[in-house]
């Protein structure tokens, strides 16, 4: 069956029982997807530097979408997209409650959308999968399978505001354009955009070239080193690369002085999950924040497993280690190349006077909301769907009164990342038990897994309007796992 036969017949109403028999490719543990093989040969690891992206600051910034050459592997030319032409784009850093425009120029042959993940935007700003921004000069499409009268679709410039009313964490923006996020996204699309407040500020941890944003993603090429991607096909499972990127150089070393350093890790893969633990392990990972700022306090990880669009905040101590050593930020359910991230070789000791405190900030509980809501994440045949439907822009699933808490319950067939748009959330539980160990602080991305039951208690206070809640597994996003949810 085909994605339209498939839409049609949930525009039918018939009914859902998709399982996972059948599904094979379950077998692999925590993978929910594909490996895509690359038709060249790999490099050995950790033979390029670590770029660091360079940053963007200011109320109003410009960022231009457009086609250009970068070398991922060493010595091969790759095609991107890129914001800025760069892959990842630039990193936008702003400041907690100071308004910020930016001003998006589309030169790519493709329609976008760009959005800010984990910000608390208006619908208007958001990048709604719909609200397409067409290429420079026009050409390409309307909203295809989804018709969309709400829709507002600009060609060639469009600004963003984002008011940033919102606490210091780790964002990160990227392309949401209706059924080829995946692909937009693989090609390049994505970079940080880091919110400071005096809060944080306050804080002793590691800073400057100590605080170092890692954005994680694999990718596969084509012979003549253009980035592979594969077509959608029914129930796709998601696309995985055989090839780890940080920063956009596959498998980088990094060079850090013997001091306590934060890293600020990003899963920006398609649909990869990642276990990531450094070799030798040091003091572990200590986590100090995660998708939406600093925990209340920080969190030791032998090993931290991150899924699709989660934000991890990790504080390393290379002083544990002795100058010259080689420490490996390694991925234990990966296997051969991808189970390698990155290499950070250790320098000489220098002085550090960063700590991380017991106490880091304030989360408070949000108070216990009277209505639950049920999202089941599932398949049916061709599509994946939520509540047994694939994506309608039009109609509301959910419409929460603005500022009310609600429990939002999600079930999952397979692994799917779910995520909503407008608020952070607090995980409260997983099954019948409490929240896992990588569910602290305010999240707005969690992993369901296989047959889990994950609660959350949300409480939406930025604006009214049409938002998102989806999967983050782009592949399954573009597949129609998404829904349209009205704040009123
Ligand atoms: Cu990171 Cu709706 O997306
Ligand atoms: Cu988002
Ligand atoms: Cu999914």
């Amino acid at each position: 069956m085909n994605r339209r036969t498939a839409l049609r017949l949930i525009g039918a109403g018939v009914a859902v029982g998709a399982g996972t028999a059948g599904l094979p490719w379950l077998a692999a543990e925590g993978q929910p997807g594909r490996v895509l093989a690359s038709r060249l040969p790999l490099p050995r690891p950790y033979q390029r530097p670590l770029p660091v992206p360079p940053t963007r600051t200011g109320s109003a910034i410009r960022l231009t979408q457009r086609v250009a050459v970068v070398e991922i592997l060493p010595g091969v030319q790759t095609e991107i997209y890129g914001y800025d032409g760069t892959f990842p784009g630039p990193t936008v850093v702003s400041r907690s409650g100071q308004p910020l425009t930016v001003r998006h120029r589309n030169e790519l042959p493709v329609p976008t959308v760009t959005h800010l993940h984990g910000g608390h935007t208006p619908p208007d700003s958001d990048g709604f999968p719909t609200d397409l921004l067409l290429p420079v000069g026009g050409g390409a499409t309307g909203t295809g399978h989804h018709p969309d009268p709400a829709a507002v679709v600009r060609t060639g410039e469009r600004d963003h505001t984002y008011p940033l009313a919102q606490r210091a964490a780790t964002l990160w923006y990227h392309d949401h354009a209706m059924d080829r996020t995946g692909p937009n996204v693989w090609r390049g699309l994505a970079g940080f955009h880091l919110v400071h407040d005096d809060e944080e500020d306050a804080l002793p941890l590691p800073k400057g070239d100590r605080d170092l944003p890692l954005l994680i993603a694999d990718r596969s090429f084509a012979a003549d080193g253009s980035l592979l991607h594969r077509a959608h096909g029914d129930r796709e499972p998601g696309v995985l690369g055989d090839v780890i990127t940080v920063n956009g150089v596959a498998w980088p070393y990094h060079e850090v002085a013997a001091t306590r350093h934060r890293l600020r890790l990003l899963n920006a893969s398609n649909a990869r999950q990642y276990r990531l633990a450094l070799d030798p392990p040091g003091g572990g990972l200590v986590q100090v924040g995660s998708d939406g700022g600093l925990l209340a306090a920080p969190v030791r990880h032998d090993s931290i497993d991150i899924a699709p669009a989660e934000r991890f905040d990790v504080v390393v101590d290379f002083g544990r280690y002795s100058p010259g050593q080689r420490v490996d930020l390694v991925n234990r359910l990966g296997d051969g190349g991808t189970a390698r991230v990155m290499r950070f070789v250790v320098g000489s000791r220098a002085a550090d006077d960063s700590t991380v405190p017991a106490r880091l900030s304030t989360v408070e509980p949000l108070p216990t909301p009277k209505r639950t809501r049920a999202f089941r994440m599932g398949s049916l045949d061709g599509v994946w769907t939520i509540n047994g439907a694939g994506f309608d822009p039009v109609r509301p699933v959910a419409m929460p009164a603005l500022g009310a808490t609600e429990i939002w319950r999600f079930t999952a067939d397979v692994h799917h990342p779910v995520h909503l748009h407008l608020g952070h959330f607090q995980v409260v539980g997983r099954g019948d038990r409490g929240p896992g160990p990588y569910d602290a602080g305010w999240k707005d991305t969690v992993n369901v897994r296989p047959g889990e039951t994950v609660s959350v208690a949300v409480r939406f206070t930025a604006s009214r309007g049409r938002s998102v809640i989806h999967c983050h597994n782009l592949e399954h996003e573009d597949m129609a796992m998404m829904a349209m949810f009205a704040v009123i």
